[in-house]
């Protein structure tokens, strides 16, 4: 990962260029990162604030062979390697939010989108995009997210360099791609739950339009998150807003 890197100064999503090279047949492994994004985005068409080079915006460009379904796994796969980095940089324990946060005490530091283009048997790219709040002080957040939203510097109490850290990611990402394919999904899984957030506890989530109440187990072979109903049976659950 990372052999081609194309880097701006500013762009308006570093997700949008890295979908348009992957469809003219950029190499797997490509990043695409900018400096500032004029128009961030988020999972479900959410905004992503990042018109400030405070944070490391980046998109990767995959080409696995799998199928669609495996797709949410990488978007575990990679939580998991930014929660490894941020455990080993700031010396803190990152919480990892099903699917894609990454909080410390319980402010989000991080998000993941992964988009996907292919057929039902095979995909035919993926991209994952990184967001990290890394030097952020407080009053850049938006109003909207001010009290949700945290950073590396205000977690940890020091500047960071930026470069330092996307190298430091980049090669995890590498490593826990490697890993995947050598070892498959269920090495992820064991990851994940060390630093699943919530788990065992009663949480109120969103799936299907409908508001429900449940317990978190822990997530699936497969990367669904697992539910413990009213009725107590265990549901997986494949997308979803979780609150709490
Ligand atoms: C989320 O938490 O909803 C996902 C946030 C993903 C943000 C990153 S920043 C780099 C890449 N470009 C974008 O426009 N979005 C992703």
């Amino acid at each position: 990962l990372g052999k081609d890197i194309v880097h701006y100064t500013t762009l308006p999503s570093t997700q949008t260029k890295a979908n348009q090279l992957a469809q003219e047949g950029c190499s797997h492994g490509t990043v695409v990162i900018a400096d500032k994004q004029e128009t961030g985005r988020g999972r479900m068409n959410r905004k992503w604030y990042s018109n400030n080079d405070a944070g490391i915006w980046l998109s990767i460009v995959l080409r696995p062979k799998v199928v669609p379904n495996q797709a949410p796994q990488f978007t575990l796969l990679v939580a998991i390697a930014i929660a490894e980095l941020i455990e080993e940089e700031l010396e803190l324990t990152p919480s990892l939010k099903w699917p894609n946060d990454v909080l410390i005490n319980h402010k989000k530091v991080a998000g993941i989108l992964t988009e996907m283009q292919g057929e039902q048997d095979q995909i035919n790219y993926m991209v994952v995009g990184i967001g990290l709040n890394v030097n952020h002080q407080q009053d850049m957040f938006e109003s909207e997210i001010q009290q949700l939203a945290s950073s590396f510097k205000i977690e940890a109490g020091k500047t960071f360099s930026k470069i330092e850290l996307i190298q430091s990611l980049l090669q995890r990402l590498e490593q826990a791609y490697q890993d995947y394919f050598i070892n498959g999904f269920s090495s992820v899984k064991n990851k994940w739950e060390r630093y699943g957030y919530l788990i065992n506890q009663e949480v109120t989530y969103t799936n299907a339009n409908q508001k429900k109440q449940g317990i978190i187990k822990g997530i699936q072979s497969d990367g669904a998150l697992l539910i413990e109903t009213k009725m107590k049976q265990i549901e997986p659950i494949y997308s979803a807003e979780i609150n709490w």
